[in-house]
């Protein structure tokens, strides 16, 4: 009797355990899921700097101009401008929620209406870019220029400053 109540507490144990394993990993999902989108949007951003590195640079002189260099970053920008951004905006997930993880200004979930529309904006100058970056280094930079000014127009009422990081933006700590 005694017995066989012990080895029912150890079978009830184990399938509490078994249980408990199966859940955990749907659980810390769901617990990150902040984290997560945090973490997609800043690599979403990185792919965007990737591509638009080598335009800034062809556009300031740094980098010889190449046509078929430039129109395979516009190319690979626009794709990237596709990318419906603002789902990576989950709640809760502006700096002030994640001090040094995220650089996200709570301005973004109070003025959806300016998010969206500083975004369409850069999608319109990333779509010229793509027109004109094979056309020679002067066509470029002016449609870089452009394109810069849209990144500024979504980081100045949407991304946190931080005088001690380049171009004055804050970085999270990684
Ligand atoms: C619609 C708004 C918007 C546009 C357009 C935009 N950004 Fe951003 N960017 C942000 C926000 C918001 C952050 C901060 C995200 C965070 O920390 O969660 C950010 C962060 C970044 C980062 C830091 C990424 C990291 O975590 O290391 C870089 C680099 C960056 N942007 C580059 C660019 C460049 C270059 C362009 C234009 C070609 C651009 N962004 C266009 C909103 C935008």
């Amino acid at each position: 009797m005694h017995k066989s109540f012990k080895m029912m507490s150890v079978m009830a144990l184990s399938a509490g355990l078994a249980t408990t394993a199966i859940l955990m990993p749907n659980a810390a999902n769901s617990q990150d899921a902040g984290e997560r989108a945090m973490e997609a949007r800043q690599g979403l951003m990185k792919l965007v700097v990737w591509e638009a590195g080598p335009l800034f640079g062809m556009a300031s002189g740094d980098m010889a101009y190449d046509a078929g260099a430039a129109s395979a970053h516009a190319a690979n920008l626009a794709a990237l401008s596709q990318y419906p951004y603002s789902g990576l905006f989950l709640p809760g997930t502006s700096q002030a929620d994640h001090p040094g993880k995220s650089c996200a200004l709570a301005d973004i979930w109070d003025d959806t209406a300016k998010v969206d529309q500083v975004y369409k904006d850069f999608q319109a100058k990333v779509a010229t870019l793509v027109e004109v970056a094979g056309d020679g280094q002067p066509a470029l930079a002016a449609a870089v220029s452009e394109m810069g000014k849209a990144c500024g127009s979504c980081h100045k009422p949407f991304r946190a400053k931080d005088d001690s990081k380049p171009f004055g933006l804050c970085v999270p700590d990684r």
